[in-house]
């Protein structure tokens, strides 16, 4: 490296990369400094080609694969060398705020100019990727673009998913990519020498700890599932409640169940039902269908196969006069991140006198995806009370900008590894 680990640290710009989040931040803008930017969409459309054309600026080739995933490349001076990948996804919840996600894109973005700026080359090529649909907020599952990239799915295997609005991810998806036909065309997959991303921590043990960079270790376990209960609807004035098949009431049997197998006195477990939609969904009709979701995490592989496992069973148990399907949408098992970039991320936290600590995440990142692929691992910037998938999501300049002198500092190393 020509100018050195300091050079580059001093050349990633804290202005600079507040202003870019910013201004990603306002595609998309919802009340109190929110954001509902999701995948496949004008808006998401629009952030891209920001992207683009900052990446452009910054001199790196831009290009798309086929499920949408965008990389940005910035040559090595052995270019037939695997590159060291970094990135993370432009894609929010519909409640979201300014930094879940956009945030490691956009500190990739900063290490490229900082790169560009000094005149640093590595030997390895950097590329900075964002991924298609890490949320799963539009289309569920999440990851869709990581999975797809690791070969673990295929575009097609998500193809007939539809959101809210039913609009399939097959349509949804060659709307984009007819949108964005003027790029560059790559395959899918690939294979990196090291994938580093960068998030904020979106838990409260930095700040708490009073720590700048958290050094990730692992990524815990997520299940999602889907039950639907179609019973028959009714007059609410006149129908017997012996006599009806009423969703709503075995939902509320079925999460009741559901809620006695999640009990985790240690408050290890995370249960979640976010989304419940009931037809006809009016006070004086008896619903015929309820369909809900159910988000279940756990760091112990063990913990997650044997719940996971009994939750069909439970609702099934559970349920009493509607008719019911349960469907896995996700699997995630637990992973562990690798010893090479683990310790590259902890040295270049040491190296920056940065307060550093290591721990798992509670939250999936499309790094889960990558670790079959090649040496995986993150970085965690602290955020403000640990808020995260809400509009009042906050970290600081000082913050962000710590946690990506750490990521070039890392990329650097790994790149002339
Ligand atoms: O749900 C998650 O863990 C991620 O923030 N999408
Ligand atoms: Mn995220
Ligand atoms: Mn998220």
């Amino acid at each position: 490296m020509q100018s050195g680990a300091s050079g580059l640290a001093a050349a990633v710009n804290e202005a600079r990369l507040w202003e870019s989040l910013m201004d990603m931040a306002r595609i998309g803008a919802i009340p109190g400094d929110g954001v509902n930017r999701a995948c496949l969409t004008a808006l998401d459309r629009q952030a891209r080609r920001e992207l683009i054309a900052r990446a452009e600026r910054a001199g790196a080739a831009v290009s798309v694969d086929p499920i949408g995933n965008l990389f940005l490349r910035r040559e090595g001076s052995a270019p037939s060398l695997a590159p060291v990948l970094t990135g993370s996804h432009m894609d929010t919840q519909p409640n979201g705020g300014r930094f879940d996600g956009i945030y490691g894109v956009m500190a990739g973005l900063e290490v490229l100019a900082a790169l560009h700026e000094t005149g640093t080359q590595t030997k390895r090529p950097i590329e900075v990727v964002a991924w298609t649909n890490e949320e799963g907020g539009r289309f569920a599952p999440g990851c869709m673009g990581s999975m797809s990239y690791a070969g673990l799915k295929t575009p097609e295997d998500f193809f007939l998913v539809t959101d809210p609005e039913g609009v399939t991810f097959a349509a949804a998806l060659a709307e984009h990519r007819a949108a964005e036909a003027d790029l560059t065309q790559r395959p899918l997959g690939g294979k990196p020498f090291a994938y580093v991303e960068a998030h904020i921590e979106q838990g409260p043990r930095l700040e708490a700890a009073d720590l700048d960079i958290g050094v990730v270790t692992g990524i815990q376990g997520s299940r999602w599932f889907t039950v639907t209960l179609r019973g028959e609807t009714a007059h609410a004035g006149t129908a017997p409640l012996g006599l009806r098949k009423d969703a709503v009431q075995d939902a509320v049997r079925a999460i009741a169940a559901l809620n006695a197998l999640m009990h985790d006195p240690p408050d290890v477990l995370r249960f979640t039902v976010g989304r419940i939609e009931v037809h006809p969904n009016t006070s004086n009709s008896v619903a015929d269908f309820v369909r809900f979701t159910i988000d279940f995490r756990h760091p112990d592989e063990g913990v997650l196969r044997a719940r996971g496992d009994a939750v069909a069973g439970i609702v099934q148990a559970a349920v009493r006069d509607c008719t019911v399907e349960v469907e896995e949408r996700f699997t995630a098992m637990p992973v562990e991140f690798a010893p090479m970039v683990v310790d590259a991320v902890e040295r270049a936290a040491a190296a920056s006198a940065l307060g550093h600590m290591r721990l798992p995440s509670g939250a999936f990142h499309d790094a889960q995806f990558l670790v079959p692929v090649c040496p995986t691992g993150m970085i965690f910037v602290p955020c403000r009370k640990g808020i995260s998938h809400n509009p009042a999501e906050y970290s600081t300049p000082a913050q962000l900008a710590a946690g990506t002198r750490v990521l070039a500092a890392a990329v650097a190393e790994l790149a002339n590894g």
